[in-house]
């Protein structure tokens, strides 16, 4: 009998499909559906501490008083929240499925007590959305990685929930990054979100954004992390995100040694129902296999696992492709 199901952050999921962090989750019926179409849990859309800001900025433009400018910051900062904690607290009510919060937080301060809130609601985890573009003339890279650090131990201090960096990958050293999240209490990494990047319309002469979807090959980048960093920080969980937009690319990643995998663009291309594809495609590769269970192939081709190590790491060019003059 076949088994999908994996540990992720301390919790059991019936699959290692997790419906990624967008708008894909962002209402109890959307949560519900994904839970009948086999997903293992759901990660609730980010709650932006700068939209928020933004929103309750644009009520208050205009020649207000202090007190009523202070007012009513407030109260759509609350009105936000509410509305997420409902979500939560809806979810909870009619499915089983983990559901796993989301907060991108730019800055060490209120929004810590959002963690408390969140957890209040009844979310079973938390993920922590953080990116900083490091752009500053004489700022050491490290100013740039210790807020990372700072914001989950501010965060662990307030909450019990298990919690899940995500992060880009541009670091210099992207295993010592995690290793530092690890010992500061981090249960899981998300590697990697994908951000939007500017492009320019030369016609028009400004400045757009590319294409908000991954596409297949996306995933190498996230694979080499994966089979990297489950070996050296063997003992934080992993999800693996960006470009992974069918079953094999689920297998692959659970090979390299992740722990459960994130989709988000192949759903809003191709519909939900390929999460139920998915579950099926990795169901029938494990049957062809011989395998039962996820641990059973679980990091068997990651860094550890494998007789030359180094593929993980090759970066050049030189010998693989000499076919190409
Ligand atoms: C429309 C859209 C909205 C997204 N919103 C969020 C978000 O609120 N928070 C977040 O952490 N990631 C967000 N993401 C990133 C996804 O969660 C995911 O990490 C990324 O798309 C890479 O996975 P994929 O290749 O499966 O699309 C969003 C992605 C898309 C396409």
């Amino acid at each position: 009998m076949i088994s999908l199901s994996t540990k992720y952050l301390g919790m059991s999921l019936n699959s290692p499909l997790i419906v990624s962090s967008s708008g894909l989750t962002n209402s109890v019926d959307k949560i519900k559906k994904f839970e009948e179409l086999g997903a293992g849990a759901v990660v609730l859309k980010s709650l932006f501490e700068e939209q928020i800001n933004y929103e309750a900025g644009a009520l208050v433009e205009n020649g207000l008083s202090p007190e009523a400018h202070d007012y009513i910051t407030r109260y759509s900062k609350a009105d936000a929240l509410e509305s997420y904690l409902k979500i939560i607290e809806g979810a909870k009510k009619v499915t089983k499925i983990p559901v796993i919060a989301s907060i991108n937080c730019m800055s060490v301060n209120e929004w810590i007590s959002f963690a408390t809130d969140i957890e209040q609601a009844g979310a079973d985890a938390l993920e922590l959305n953080v990116f900083f573009i490091a752009s500053g003339v004489g700022q050491a890279s490290e100013k740039y990685e210790e807020r990372y650090n700072e914001l989950l131990v501010k965060i662990k201090k307030v909450t019990k929930m298990p919690i899940a960096v995500k992060i880009g990958y541009f670091f210099t050293n992207l295993v010592n990054i995690v290793n530092n999240l690890y010992v500061r209490g981090a249960n899981g990494v998300v590697l990697f979100n994908r951000f939007y990047e500017p492009d320019i319309d030369i016609e028009k002469m400004e400045i757009t954004s590319s294409g908000v979807f991954s596409t297949p090959a996306d995933i190498r980048n996230s694979l080499r992390w994966v089979g990297i960093i489950s070996d050296k920080v063997s003992k934080i969980d992993i999800a693996a995100s960006t470009g992974v937009h069918d079953g094999k690319a689920a297998i692959k990643q659970i090979l390299a040694g992740a722990n459960a995998v994130q989709v988000c663009s192949v759903l809003y291309e191709k519909g939900n129902d390929q999460i139920r594809i998915m579950n099926s495609e990795i169901e029938n590769w494990m049957q062809k296999k011989g395998y039962d269970t996820i641990d059973q192939f679980r990091g068997k081709l990651n860094y550890k696992n494998i007789t030359n190590p180094s593929v993980y790491e090759r970066s050049q060019f030189m010998k693989y492709f000499s076919a190409y003059q």
